[in-house]
């Protein structure tokens, strides 16, 4: 077998999926070197408290409390940075690039807010920051849009990318549960961010979304023009009404091109019950991509945890290992496509975004009133698809109108919203969640 000496790597971050990757290396040791046609040895690691016990076989591994010392160090090639988080981790991550080392990491923030700088470093210093850990754990989706989907045009995506979200939906779903106590049981799962609004809030999956945008359609990462909104605003009686529809509700990070632009956005979306995609449950996460030569794809798999998430860190160790000897010139393109062609498509106002809705008021239970609200949605050329009543809250004369609209732009459902919300008949506001058929 091979004589080419072992890959010397840093970690920077001994947490969950530093131990993971720690343990998938020395378990796969052989398997690893017949694919990466050497071994790849962590020779040292960085992590807050050296001395904490670890669930991994830190045997001839280096610790070290600084993690400059690993950056700076001559006798490492590859940096995994897994710390997380913005800094220390850009000023480590651009400080081990103009040492002229390849960086491995799985810090979705990180490349979602200071990627094309840290690519644009990456591309002058001729190394390679590979970051398939960034984007939903163990699924490969970097790789398969980069490489494996390079003959297609990328029509649209649509993900499943956080699975802490997914799992409080599929518990209110499933078992009719409130949002807070499920959030504390995902918390406990280990898979929350550490600030959890990270996830509920949407922004962890608007990190993610930035990202696969970039790689699909060739653009700069533009994570200040995603439309965000996270789950906190969904409650049981609309996943129930939803379900009773037909549909699932799930948080979908959604990237389109139009003719106008390109639609970025995250948010709580009813899907057809009957889609794939619509039947991801728990903590699972799931790519569904378009191609329009390969036509739709989805990927499903574990979004996070210790080894998923490692397999995609060795598997960017083995990429880097295998490359380290080529001409920077002619190794995959760090976003896919080549850094000077990538295009400044724009990226659609949310106002322009065409989406279908599910509406839920609360209206006067009397003669009239459905026919004033389908008045206004008609003057805002809103179709409606179905439209129904429920039973009227408990002690209250108002009843629950729920409408699933045909696809328009938001704007005219805003004017159409704020025009429902000013009747009389209506009373508080309007719950508006987006609908998506991803045929
Ligand atoms: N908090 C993330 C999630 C972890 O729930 O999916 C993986 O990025």
């Amino acid at each position: 077998m091979s004589q080419l000496a072992p890959v010397r790597v840093g970690l920077l971050g001994l947490g969950t999926v530093g131990g993971g990757t720690i343990n998938v290396l020395r378990r796969n040791a052989a398997e690893i070197t017949r694919r990466a046609g050497r071994a790849i040895a962590i020779r040292c690691a960085t992590a807050r408290s050296i001395d904490k016990p670890r669930r991994a076989d830190l045997g001839g591994i280096k610790l070290l409390k600084d993690p400059f010392a690993i950056v700076n160090s001559p006798d490492i090639d590859v940096v995994v940075e897994l710390i997380g988080g913005i800094e220390p981790a850009r000023a480590l991550v651009l400080q081990a690039i103009a040492n002229g080392k390849h960086v491995v990491t799985a810090n979705k923030a990180l490349i979602a807010l200071h990627g094309n700088e840290i690519f644009a470093a990456a591309h002058a210093a001729g190394v390679i920051v590979a970051f398939e850990a960034a984007v939903a754990g163990g699924i490969p989706i970097i790789k398969t849009m980069r490489e494996a989907l390079a003959g297609n045009t990328i029509e649209w995506l649509a993900g499943i990318i956080n699975g802490t979200c997914n799992y409080i939906l599929t518990a209110m779903s499933t078992a009719g549960r409130e949002f807070g106590d499920v959030l504390k049981e995902a918390q406990a799962l280990g898979y929350a961010e550490a600030d959890p609004s990270f996830d509920i809030e949407g922004i962890d999956a608007a990190h993610k979304l930035t990202i696969l945008a970039s790689i699909a359609f060739g653009i700069p990462l533009q994570f200040p023009r995603v439309l965000v909104e996270g789950i906190t605003q969904v409650s049981r009686e609309d996943v129930r009404y939803a379900a009773q529809l037909g549909y699932h509700i799930k948080l979908l990070g959604i990237a389109r091109r139009t003719p106008d632009g390109i639609e970025l956005r995250v948010h709580p979306t009813l899907i057809p019950e009957q889609r794939l995609i619509a039947n991801v449950n728990g903590v699972m996460n799931a790519v569904l991509v378009r191609g329009d030569a390969a036509g739709p794809m989805l990927l499903y798999g574990a979004g996070a945890g210790s080894e998923p998430t490692a397999s995609a860190v060795v598997a960017d160790l083995v990429d880097v290992a295998r490359v380290l000897t080529s001409d920077p010139e002619n190794r995959v393109p760090h976003l896919a496509f080549q850094p000077d062609a990538l295009t400044d498509v724009p990226i659609l106002e949310p106002g322009a975004i065409e989406t279908g809705y599910y509406l839920r008021m609360h209206a006067l239970d009397k003669p009239g009133v459905l026919a004033e609200v389908t008045r206004i949605l008609a003057e805002q050329q809103i179709s409606i698809e179905a439209i129904s009543q429920r039973e009227p809250l408990a002690d209250e004369d108002v009843v629950p109108v729920i409408i699933i609209t045909q696809r328009i732009r938001e704007a005219a459902m805003n004017a159409a919203i704020a025009r429902i919300e000013a009747l009389p008949s209506v009373s508080g506001p309007v719950t508006r969640l987006r609908l998506e058929h991803l045929e």
